[in-house]
């Protein structure tokens, strides 16, 4: 990893759909040993590329078959090698309170990994991220954002091999 970038923070350019899938894969092999117990929060408007990033992070988990837009189910869970996956698509929650409905703390382990798209409609009912995942238009391509929020998902952002990624440095850190 590119020195001049915090742990907490890290910036990077990703050109085209190619370097998004590039990161989840990283984001993949750099996943702490035993069960994830993680929440990764991908933030971001419609097609920057969060659902891209999870298929390519929850492949690299081995996933095969389809790997649907959780977009309508609300919640997509995965049985990996890993432990369990929940990729969440919160974009057509219209209140909080249906997360209730979807039963995830009773049908799912508390040791899941999260991959949560439009995590701020799930409000304070969504377990709170380890790490975020801002990704924005930048030209042809997107930019993404990378910031640490518990212990774990700073060493998860720690392990994450991102040096074939181009880092921003100072320009994104806080
Ligand atoms: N770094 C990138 N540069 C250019 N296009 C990208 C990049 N990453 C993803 N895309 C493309 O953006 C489109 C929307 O991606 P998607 O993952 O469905 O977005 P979201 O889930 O955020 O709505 C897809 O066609 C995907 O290939
Ligand atoms: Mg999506």
């Amino acid at each position: 990893m590119n020195t001049a970038c915090r742990l907490h923070e890290v910036g990077l350019e990703l050109p085209d759909p190619d370097a998004t899938e590039r990161l989840g894969a990283v984001l993949a092999h750099a996943l702490p040993e035993g069960p994830p117990a993680l929440v990764l929060a991908l933030e971001g408007d419609l097609g920057a590329g969060k659902s891209s990033l999870a298929r390519a992070l929850l492949r690299t988990l081995g996933v095969q078959g389809p790997i649907r837009s959780p977009t309508y189910t609300l919640v997509e869970p995965y049985p990996t090698a890993r432990g369990s996956c929940l990729h969440l698509d919160l974009y057509r929650l219209a209140d909080p309170a249906e997360l209730d409905g979807l039963g995830l703390d009773e049908h799912y382990p508390a040791d899941a990994l999260w991959l949560v798209e439009w995590p701020d409609r799930g409000g304070s009912l969504l377990p709170p991220p380890d790490l975020v995942l801002g990704l924005v238009h930048a030209g042809p391509g997107r930019r993404a954002r990378l910031s640490a929020h518990s212990p774990r998902g700073e060493l998860w952002l720690r392990d994450a091999r991102l040096d074939e990624l181009r880092c921003k440095g100072d320009s994104a850190s806080r």
